[in-house]
């Protein structure tokens, strides 16, 4: 007998970030991060399978995805991923910030390729918008935010602080230390701090199934 699909989620319209952003510097250079898009790209899968109306927000990535209840908006820089964010916000019910998002931008675009001329270059980084801080003000009582921290130090005791500094509902810690965990891999192994103080520690497992233990938590959260 073929069980019935989980479809939790019906009715329910997500927006998931993903990927990198990427900052230009000039026609040729960009600065950016190593993030892969894969853990995006899972959790907006998982969501999509049960039931979700998904919408995509996803950096410069090599990976695609093809689900009739995924919307993918390609972006390239974090003021791009800003503006698309905040405008859908008002209409979504669950949000889960999954991007690497670039905290600073160069100050100048350069039209031409910038030459080069002398020993040094200095290049002046402008702070981006904390998107996820922006949704946190904006979110009323019946929508769902879900954050990420990547850290290396002082994991737990920063992802509290971002949890509470950027009125999440729940925060999903990556830590750089774990083997296997984080940018690139397929394996990710996380923690998950709930708005209420419960923790939730997982072991590496594969992004598909990190995806699922984050949609659990959600639905605790609904
Ligand atoms: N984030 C965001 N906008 C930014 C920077 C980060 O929305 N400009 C989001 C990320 O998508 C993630 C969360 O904020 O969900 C935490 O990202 P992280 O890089 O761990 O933290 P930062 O707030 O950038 O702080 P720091 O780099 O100092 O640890």
């Amino acid at each position: 007998m073929s069980t019935l699909p989980n479809l939790s989620f019906f009715g329910k319209k997500v927006l998931v970030t993903a990927g990198p952003t990427y900052e230009k510097l000039d026609p040729v250079r960009f600065i950016g991060n190593y993030s892969s898009g894969k853990m995006g790209y899972a959790i907006a899968e998982l969501f999509a399978d049960m039931g979700a109306e998904v919408t995509l927000i996803s950096g410069p990535v090599n990976i695609t995805i093809s689900h009739p209840n995924v919307k993918v908006v390609k972006i390239e820089s974090a003021l791009e991923m800003f503006n698309t964010c905040t405008q859908l916000f008002s209409a979504i019910d669950i949000a889960i910030m999954s991007a690497a998002v670039a905290d600073y931008r160069p100050e100048h675009y350069s039209e031409t390729k910038i030459k080069k001329q002398e020993e040094s270059l200095t290049i002046h980084l402008v702070k981006n918008p904390d998107i996820l801080k922006t949704l946190g003000l904006q979110k009323r009582e019946n929508q769902i935010l879900i954050g990420f921290a990547l850290e290396n130090h002082n994991e737990l005791e920063n992802a509290k602080v971002k949890l509470i500094s950027k009125n999440a509902d729940a925060i999903v810690l990556n830590t750089l230390n774990d083997a296997g965990a984080g940018f690139q891999h397929d394996t990710n192994q996380i923690t998950i701090i709930l708005k209420n103080g419960a923790i939730f520690e997982f072991p590496l497992k594969t992004k598909k199934e990190v995806a699922k233990d984050i949609a659990a938590c959600v639905l605790k959260l609904l």
